[in-house]
């Protein structure tokens, strides 16, 4: 995407997702990677979604499949988008990193590193109003900070990420509570704070961000930093772009 000219409207941005999953599906920037995947995971779901998920890194299955959460820990993660009135479709998901790491090690700084633009360009297409953050990877790299998913889950912040800013809004990863019943029950606490957060107004994008050169690193947030969904306002219907099943081979719906 040429600098200053971020696609606007839906369509735009739906067709520059598009484009960025082909440039994506041949990413050689992490060699072991490269050499050791199936696929790719780019992520799926809604092109226009208003709730965006960023997970870890694919494991065997999403490897396989080349869909992100699609093993124990999304089955999860459907289910708790159920309890809320949400199904998959109506959601972006995405990955820290978009290659499994081989035996499903943690993901290297460095990868985290090169992956990292293509998140950021994922977000600045979608234009999510809310990015939940599954876990410490990818709370610490949209956070830019170094503080642990214990001490920040369930507390929403407005904050940039790249060139969109959003309301951040960090939880456990599901694969963490999947036997354990008292972290499951913290997850289900927060994802019950969702719907609010959601039919909050989005935030302000500081200064047309979206025309901006250079991301903004996640570092500025903005003054207020803390966000609660106390005083819910009326949900933006927005576009609602679903793709077509004739993509779902990009792992979008
Ligand atoms: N865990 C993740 O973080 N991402 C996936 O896609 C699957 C499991």
């Amino acid at each position: 995407m040429a600098r200053g000219e971020r696609p606007r409207s839906a369509e735009q941005r739906r067709e520059a997702l598009k484009a960025l999953y082909s440039q994506v599906s041949s990413c050689v920037r992490c060699p072991e990677l490269a050499a050791t995947r199936r696929n790719v995971v780019f992520g799926s779901g809604d092109a226009n979604a208003e709730l965006m998920f960023v997970g870890e890194a694919p494991g065997a299955r999403e490897d396989e499949q080349g869909l992100p959460f699609v093993g124990q820990a999304g089955k999860l993660l459907d289910r708790l988008l159920a309890e809320i009135g949400l199904a998959r479709s109506q959601v972006f998901v995405a990955n820290t990193l978009k290659c499994r790491p081989p035996s499903n090690r943690d993901p290297l700084p460095l990868e985290i590193e090169r992956c990292r633009s293509y998140l950021y360009e994922q977000v600045a297409l979608v234009e999510p109003k809310v990015i939940c953050t599954l876990g410490n990877f990818a709370t610490k790299l949209l956070r830019q900070d170094d503080t642990g998913i214990t001490r920040l889950h369930g507390r929403a912040e407005v904050i940039a990420v790249g060139w969109r800013v959003v309301r951040l809004y960090p939880i456990f990863h599901p694969a963490a509570a999947l036997y354990t019943p008292r972290m499951l029950e913290t997850l289900r606490e927060d994802f019950l704070k969702l719907p609010a957060l959601l039919a909050m107004q989005a935030p302000e994008q500081a200064a047309e961000l979206g025309g901006s050169e250079e991301p903004m690193d996640g570092m500025s947030r903005q003054q207020g930093g803390e966000d609660s969904p106390q005083a819910p306002q009326q949900a933006q219907p927005g576009e609602r772009a679903l793709l077509g099943s004739g993509e779902a081979q990009l792992g979008l719906f």
